[in-house]
């Protein structure tokens, strides 16, 4: 069976200027990314801020044009955006932006702003649409009077949650949640997470689930990317990726995550955070990799299945083609 969601090589490199006055580099903020959503199933994509997880959401649904690489939604290339035939799939894909309330249209009532998808697309009869709409606020935990509301008059997770609720009233087939929870409290999550789950389970919803939160990842992913500088370095089962990380990396994101009663030393990464401006040479890690070889400063590893569990993983040590260079103490 094909994915519902299939993209191949994405690129998308973006001008920045260097200090006020300084001349312009080059960004690349998604280099290389290849990935697939199935339907009925959650991928959850996740790294560290400016890895590049948002512009890999934003080319999947064609809201932005890759710069090389491709995207195929439900067997067909993705139309360029803009397009007639881009907006006519709208309806079908819909994103949960980062930031709710530039997401959200300030002059208008949030309830309004859940019903507008629906006449836009025509979806079910237009005297049922409101009800629909309040149906879909009441799902994400919202009242219904405070469908009058407008954006800057709710918190921020009450508007987190009217994006969801907007996105989720035209029941897409695929969604791109981009944190679709960090803005919320504890219950609000659970019913987030859940509201998200029923949906999947109803409508064989196809989700992209980008977080920070790698345990609400693991709950609600059957699939997990883990993402460093524009780049995909390691893929596979949440239970495997996320109990037993490959990729160094990868290590070193999971063991930052406080966990009551689990032992094993927190790995503090060496090196600058790293620069999507000043990308180092080979293995875009290798300054801060404890294990890093010659060989990672000078070739790029490939993301391919490892020998014996075939999980994805990007690094020449972990692929067994250089020894690890000694460990360098970790903090
Ligand atoms: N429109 C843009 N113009 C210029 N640079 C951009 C633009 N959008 C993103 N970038 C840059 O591209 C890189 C990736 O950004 P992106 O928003 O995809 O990261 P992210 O992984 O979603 O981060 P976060 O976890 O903080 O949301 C960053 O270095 C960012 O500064
Ligand atoms: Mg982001």
């Amino acid at each position: 069976m094909t994915p519902m969601l299939e993209a191949k090589g994405l690129v998308r490199r973006y001008a920045m200027r260097r200090g006020l006055m300084g001349r312009s580099v080059e960004v690349r903020a998604v280099d290389g990314v290849s990935l697939s959503v199935e339907r009925g199933r959650t991928l959850g994509l996740v790294g560290e801020s400016g890895c590049g997880k948002s512009t890999t959401g934003r080319l999947v649904l064609g809201l932005e044009a890759p710069d090389a690489g491709s995207v195929a939604f439900q067997d067909k290339p993705m139309p360029p955006p803009g397009t007639d035939a881009w907006r006519a799939l709208r309806s079908r894909m819909q994103m949960v932006f980062q930031d709710p309330l530039g997401a959200l249209d300030r002059r208008l009532p949030i309830g309004a702003q859940v019903q507008e998808p629906l006449d836009i697309h025509r979806i079910g009869e237009a005297k049922d649409r409101a009800g629909r709409a309040m149906e879909a606020l009441r799902a994400v935990g919202l009242r219904p009077d405070q469908a009058a509301r407008y954006p800057h008059e709710l918190s921020g997770g009450q508007r987190q949650r009217a994006v969801l609720a907007r996105a989720l009233a035209t029941e897409p087939a695929l969604l791109v949640c981009d944190e679709p929870i960090s803005a919320l409290d504890v219950s609000i999550q659970a019913q987030v997470m859940n509201l998200l789950m029923d949906q999947q389970e109803r409508l064989g919803l196809g989700i992209l689930f980008i977080s920070h939160d790698l345990r609400a990842v693991r709950q609600v992913s059957h699939r997990v990317a883990v993402m460093y500088l524009g780049t995909i370095v390691e893929e596979g089962e949440p239970d495997a990726v996320l109990h037993e990380p490959a990729h160094p990396y990868a290590q070193a994101l999971v063991s930052a995550i406080p966990h009551p009663g689990r032992s094993g030393q927190r790995i503090v990464l060496q090196g600058d955070p790293p620069n999507p401006a000043d990308r180092p040479s080979g293995c875009a890690f290798h300054p801060r990799c404890p294990v890093a070889t010659a060989l990672c400063a000078r070739e790029t590893p490939v993301l391919k299945p490892r020998r014996g569990d075939g999980r994805l993983v990007a690094c020449h040590v972990v692929q067994g083609d250089v020894a690890p260079a000694v460990t360098r103490k970790a903090a």
